[in-house]
């Protein structure tokens, strides 16, 4: 199952105020969201003359999703709600004219872009990437080390709340909200390897294999994936309007990383640490589901991953950290996406958790419009 473009008409062109508040992040969702079943050219052509507004916005949009202000929260879950449906014109192919490739478009993407990577760089340690070994063995370690003690490695949302206490509703958010990540990880991987040779590009065409269920067709994994949305009568429609602002930021940053050739080394670290924490939290997922008694032909992707992931990792950290980590400029990369990944998992998951408990109804009340948009 894939997400579908927005189908929005053409709406007349919204007022937005420079000054980005509540409403007019939204409009300006809207308004760029309209551009993405016209054709390229005709978006360049029509809207040129509205390029300093639309810029302007945009960046309006920014600086109140990582400021202080009182706009925040609703700033930043509309950059996320923009740049995800923007970045549905690189990872479907449309059936209808799509903007993939207006200059315009490019030009909003890619302030987007430089505002989730700052706000991530902005959740580093000051002077961690400086402190990494210049070994690779030892540097690999000392990635993991950090990842090991980091909230993310064994974080409460699966190691309680999943294990213990969620019940069947909670699961199928649970699988709406991994679909950013899950139900497209062999696209990531397609699009990461553009460029590698050697033991990198073997490692990944052998994981793409697995992820295509070595060649039979019912146990490639996507596919596995969306069994589970069988179980929970899940439709494409409900998708979008369940992603909070983190579902959102996660999903984004993987296509961000997979997509450009000079963050590679940040997609290395970055999808070698999904890997690397999927086996212990799938557990969790797999021990609720059989407290629930659920389906079994739902399962069987979190099973198999427990295994297979494990695996994936060991080859990852093998095969393609250690001999890409011996240069300082990819061990920097590589390091960064790696803690790009954990940080924001960990936000993603103190997110769930707080929605998700009972007693959080107040938290829950005031973000369920900003996510239903
Ligand atoms: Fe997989
Ligand atoms: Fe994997």
């Amino acid at each position: 199952m894939e997400t579908q473009l927005p189908t929005i008409d053409h709406p007349s062109t919204p007022a937005i105020r420079t000054r980005i508040g509540r409403t007019d992040a939204a409009a300006l969702v809207e308004e760029v969201s309209s551009w993405l079943t016209v054709d390229a050219d005709e978006i360049d052509a029509k809207f040129t003359a509205e390029r300093s507004r639309i810029v302007e916005a945009v960046t309006d949009m920014n600086a109140a999703a990582a400021g202080p202000g009182p706009h925040r929260e609703d700033a930043h879950y509309h950059q996320q709600l923009l740049l995800s449906r923007i970045y549905q014109t690189v990872m479907q192919i449309p059936d209808r004219p799509s903007a993939e490739g207006s200059v315009l478009l490019h030009e909003v993407t890619r302030l987007l872009e430089n505002a989730t990577l700052q706000a991530e760089d902005a959740h580093l340690e000051p002077g961690l990437l400086e402190s990494a070994p210049a070994d690779p063995r030892q540097f690999l370690s000392w990635l993991k080390g950090i990842v090991r003690r980091h909230r993310a490695f064994k974080h409460p949302y699966y190691t309680d709340f999943i294990n213990r206490e969620a019940r069947s509703e909670d699961l199928r958010t649970y699988v709406i909200q991994e679909s950013l990540i899950d139900g497209r990880f062999d696209d990531f991987l397609a699009m990461m390897q553009i460029g590698t040779v050697g033991a990198s590009k073997m490692e990944i065409a052998g994981n793409y294999w697995d992820e295509m269920g070595n060649g039979d067709p019912e146990a490639v994994h996507t596919h596995l994936f969306n069994k589970i949305y069988e179980v929970f009568d899940v439709r494409p429609e409900d998708l979008e309007a369940a992603m909070t602002t983190t579902d959102l930021h996660s999903g984004n940053l993987a296509v961000l990383l997979c997509r450009y050739r000079h963050l590679y080394p940040e997609a290395v670290g970055f999808l070698g640490m999904t890997e690397w924490l999927a086996p212990d939290r799938f557990r969790n997922v797999v021990r609720a589901w059989e407290r629930l008694g659920l389906p079994e032909v739902g399962i069987t992707y979190h099973r198999l991953h427990i295994t297979i992931d494990s695996q994936h990792a060991a080859g990852w950290f093998h095969n393609v950290v250690i001999p890409s980590a011996d240069s300082a400029y990819m061990r920097r990369g590589i390091a960064r996406g790696a803690l790009w990944r954990a940080n924001s998992s960990a936000r993603h998951l103190d997110e769930r958790l707080e929605l998700a408990r009972p007693g959080a109804e107040g938290a829950l009340a005031e973000r369920t419009p900003v996510a239903a948009g």
